[in-house]
């Protein structure tokens, strides 16, 4: 026998021991918390400047090792510095939450084991409890028993989801003859106010941009049902074939929610799947006082609902909920032999577009298991209390609110005289006191204020709505300390 030498040790840099290990996890909670604090206090805006960062990042040209406690003080600097603060609760802005505690646990719970979601075969628990928050939003939404769907890394793909499932159960033959198989172009149809990830998913899927119908809104940013009767009625005579009607529960600009019933009807009538949108509406679901405003849900083929908007979990936890979870089997279908595959209806990678898969739903796992419906209720409610609050503060100051969304998103108009909405908002972010959007509403420019941090206080309804007045006349200079 040849005498080998020992295998080298592991790499300590990349698998520290077990104190080490802990060291640093104890070093990285207390400094994480104490950065918290910093944001909340401190300015919205980024304030690093990016060629200084360039600077920085030069001499990290990994040639030699660094220590990670150094790395990851630099690190939250940098972080602290160089975005945009939604933990700040002057963030009135994108559907951008700070994240729920219980789902910061949950990645660092998931980091840990790094179970590997593609099948129930190698993560038989994690998959059984994504499959059973899936069933709970299903019931919530008010979908039969036996509906099904899965998590995705966003609103975009399970939006993409639900076109591919359209037209794999349009047409039995698209799975292998892709658009071709259809007798004539497909259509899908959605209004003016979608989010436009739509025009990439309709690039994607293969129908081409031009087969996403955009249909008027109605003046208050809801989708025109007779226009959208209109549409599909002149596109079938025409010979194209109606795949997907998409209403949006909450849109983007205004939160506003379309004639769902309406358009569950037209769809029906025109043999066209009928998906919901509500990445971020969907969260009133939670909510006693809100569910009624998404009536005609219940119907729905398919929903989309993020939990990293307004149910606010860390970034990337969408999820597809489906009444037809075969569809999914049928569309997402595929052998590998190599697979530890136990569960041809559940497995992750034979149901959805991803293979390999982080364990997405323990964020929204344990922040609905933390909370309850009761605490996700009280969270929704409290952001449409915060935007009340807005309302009267800026209809007080002579502005005019311009869409009549119960959600959470203002869209307002300022006084007669003031300066274009772009200017003041270009104002009010230089100084640094809060942060809001414009937004395109029935064709004019709005300033657009959403409500998802979980702590916004009165005074920071006061700052907002101070440094909206202060932009309407002067130029400001930056008043919190950078
Ligand atoms: C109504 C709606 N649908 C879909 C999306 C896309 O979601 P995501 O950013 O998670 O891809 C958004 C994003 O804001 C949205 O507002």
């Amino acid at each position: 026998m040849t005498s080998r030498a020992p295998l080298p040790p592991p790499v300590a840099a990349l698998f520290p021991p077990r104190d080490e290990r802990e060291r640093i996890d104890e070093l990285l909670g207390r400094e994480l918390a104490e950065a918290t604090a910093r944001v909340v206090a401190g300015p919205v805006m980024p304030t690093l400047e990016r060629e200084r960062l360039r600077r920085e990042l030069e001499p990290f040209d990994f040639a030699r090792p660094r220590p990670l406690e150094e790395l990851i003080a630099w690190a939250i600097g940098v972080m602290e510095q160089g975005v945009v603060h939604m933990n700040n609760p002057r963030y009135f802005g994108l559907f951008n939450p700070p994240a729920s505690f219980p789902s910061q646990c949950a990645d660092r719970i998931s980091g840990a084991f790094n179970p590997q979601l593609a099948s129930s075969g190698s993560s038989p628990a994690p998959v059984e409890i994504e499959a059973h928050v899936i069933r709970a939003f299903a019931r919530r939404a008010g979908l039969p028993a036996a509906s099904g769907g899965h998590f995705t890394t966003s609103g975009s793909e399970a939006n993409y989801t639900a076109l591919v499932c359209a037209l794999t159960r349009a047409e039995p033959r698209f799975g292998t003859d892709g658009v071709r198989a259809f007798p004539g172009p497909v259509a899908m149809y959605t209004s003016r106010a979608c989010q436009p990830a739509w025009f990439k998913i309709a690039h994607h899927a293969g129908i081409g941009r031009a087969a996403l119908k955009l249909i008027d809104t109605d003046g208050s940013g809801r989708m025109h049902v007779a226009a959208l009767e209109a549409a599909v009625k002149r596109d079938r005579a025409a010979g194209v074939v109606p795949v997907l009607v998409s209403p949006t529960a909450g849109t983007t600009g205004a939160g506003m929610i379309d004639p769902l019933a309406e358009c569950a009807r037209i769809a029906r009538e025109h043999g066209a799947w009928y998906h919901v949108d509500a990445a971020w509406g969907g969260a009133a679901l939670a909510s006693e006082r809100l569910r009624g405003l998404l009536a005609g849900i219940e119907t729905a083929d398919s929903i989309t609902i993020d939990a990293h908007k307004w149910l606010a979990t860390t970034m990337g936890c969408g999820m597809f909920i489906t009444r037809y979870p075969q569809t999914l089997s049928e569309a997402f279908r595929v052998t590998a032999e190599f697979m530890p595959s136990s569960d041809t209806q559940l497995d992750p990678y034979l149901n959805s577009l991803q293979w390999s898969r982080r364990f997405m739903g323990l964020r929204l796992f344990l922040s609905l298991a933390a909370g309850g419906w009761e605490g996700y209720a009280a969270h929704v409610e409290r952001a449409a209390a915060v935007i009340e609050r807005v309302k009267e503060g800026l209809s007080a100051r002579g502005w005019t609110i311009a869409n009549d969304s119960a959600l959470a998103v203002l869209c307002a108009l300022p006084p007669p005289g003031a300066p274009p909405v772009r200017e003041i908002v270009r104002r009010m972010l230089e100084s640094a006191r809060a942060w809001a959007a414009v937004a395109i509403h029935e064709g004019r420019d709005v300033v657009r204020i959403c409500a998802t941090h979980g702590e916004t206080s009165e005074g920071d309804v006061e700052a907002l709505v101070g440094a909206l007045e202060a932009a309407c006349l002067e130029p400001t200079v930056a008043e919190v300390p950078r």
